[in-house]
């Protein structure tokens, strides 16, 4: 899935981030290399971190 169009950011780049330690929107974006644009994904980075933090297990049986 894409959370991020204007800078291509999939689920896969997000979980990346978050294992190597991104806690928020903000610094998903910056372990990518990018930063926001339009900032409509903002939401949606935050809900996949959020489920994460949760049950990362769940989230490798989602895939
Ligand atoms: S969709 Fe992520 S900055 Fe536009």
């Amino acid at each position: 899935m894409i959370h991020c169009i204007c800078n291509n950011i999939n689920t896969a780049a997000v979980d990346k981030a978050a294992a190597c330690g991104a806690k928020s929107a903000d610094q998903v974006q910056s372990h990518c290399g990018k930063a926001f644009n339009c900032g409509q994904c903002r939401e949606s980075i935050e809900d996949r971190l959020a489920l994460l933090s949760v049950n990362p297990a769940q989230l490798e049986a989602a895939e």
